[in-house]
């Protein structure tokens, strides 16, 4: 049978997404929608000005959105998959876990909390037990756990098919789509013939996630790794997929050759939503791009090319569908994983 699923920020760019991933998904059915104090008592028909490129699902049109408060869920849910924007989700997210659901989270809020658990499957799941130290410690029925912002997701596979030759220092600098920001975050007359070198917050996020999720648990205590990462964010004039140029040093000598190989071959995992081959390595030298190359995988794969040595050690390009891998996608594997492993 399958798990009943509200999602919460269900009219948004990633809450549409995952309407979308969850319709057709035979282990999930969606049972429960829920937006800002606006848009509940509408249809989700009414109250989601769909954008995505496949027709809004009819049974789900029909649902009608309720308020984000644990009151107004049904009790039969098990699952939520939150898309709040991080100061509402700081406020409810809680809320719902201490009333007994299970949360899968893309907001920020929380994902630094030493017992919140910020999973990729096919990097850390052994990450998701930490569960159990954030029920012992909140006195929870339900639980929290967090993808990682948009672009973290989209270098930190390739890091960690190179982490056995001892990640030292990495530079990232980014060029990330629009719809990172939402439907409403970036205007037209901003970024229309554009770039803009500042994306405020998400430097941060991707030098310290990406730590924590490269780091080890030993059942009670997660330790972050202690590679250094430097980033600069740019917001560019593309709608989907952030592309991004890696700077690597490592403790060990590493050729070009040997880091497309290792990552080529760095294994998926077996959910239904991970793609087989996770990173897709390039010979031409001009991609990964984001119009070719995101939706590899069904937009759930990583995409990696132009690697070359430099001085210090390596330089290589990657690329991710920032909604579907780097949010409602990642978003969803975590819910996969949650199932697999007992947690609902
Ligand atoms: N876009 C991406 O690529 C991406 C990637 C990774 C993570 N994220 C994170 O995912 C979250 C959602 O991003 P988004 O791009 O989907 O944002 P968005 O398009 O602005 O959607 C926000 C959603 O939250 C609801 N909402 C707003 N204020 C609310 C309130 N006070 N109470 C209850 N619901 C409220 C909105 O409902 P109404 O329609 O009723 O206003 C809408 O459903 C953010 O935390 C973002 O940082 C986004």
């Amino acid at each position: 049978m399958a798990v009943r699923v509200g999602v919460l920020g269900a009219t948004g760019a990633v809450g549409q997404r995952l309407i979308q991933l969850l319709d057709p998904h035979p282990e999930f059915e969606i049972a429960a929608l829920t937006a800002s104090e606006d848009s509940a008592g509408k249809t989700y028909r009414q109250a989601a000005k769909w954008r995505v490129d496949s027709p809004i699902p009819d049974d789900v049109a029909d649902i009608t959105v309720s308020a984000t408060d644990p009151a107004a869920v049904p009790d039969d849910v098990d699952l939520l998959f939150s898309s709040l924007p991080s100061s509402v989700g700081a406020d409810v997210e809680p809320a719902f876990c201490e009333a007994g659901y299970v949360v899968s989270s893309n907001s920020s809020n929380a994902r630094m909390a030493d017992d919140v658990p910020l999973v990729i499957p096919e990097v850390n799941a052994e990450h998701l037990d930490l569960l159990e130290v954030q029920r012992d410690e909140r006195g929870w029925d339900g639980a929290l756990v967090k993808n990682p912002n948009c672009s973290t997701i989209t270098f930190v596979p390739t890091l960690a098919a190179l982490a056995e030759y001892g990640l030292e220092t990495v530079h990232v600098a980014t060029l990330q789509a629009v719809s990172g920001a939402g439907y409403d975050g970036v205007s037209s007359m901003e970024i229309i013939d554009n770039a803009i070198p500042h994306i405020g917050g998400e430097e941060d996020k991707l030098e310290t996630e990406s730590r924590k999720l490269l780091g080890e648990f030993d059942g009670a205590e997660l330790s972050h790794d202690e590679v250094t990462v430097s980033a600069s964010c740019n917001r560019i004039p593309t709608i989907d997929g952030h592309l991004e140029n890696v700077w690597v040093e490592t403790e060990e000598e590493l050729s070009a050759a040997k880091a497309a190989e290792e990552m080529a071959a760095y294994p998926s995992i077996d959910l239904r939503s991970s793609p087989d081959q996770l990173i897709h390595v390039f010979d031409a030298p001009d991609r990964p791009q984001p119009r070719l190359d995101r939706t590899l995988g069904d937009g759930m794969a990583v995409a990696a090319g132009g690697l070359q040595e430099t001085p210090d050690g390596l330089q290589y390009n990657c690329l991710a569908h920032n909604t579907i891998r780097g949010a409602a996608g990642a978003s969803v594997l975590n819910g996969e994983l949650l199932l697999e492993n007992g947690y609902l």
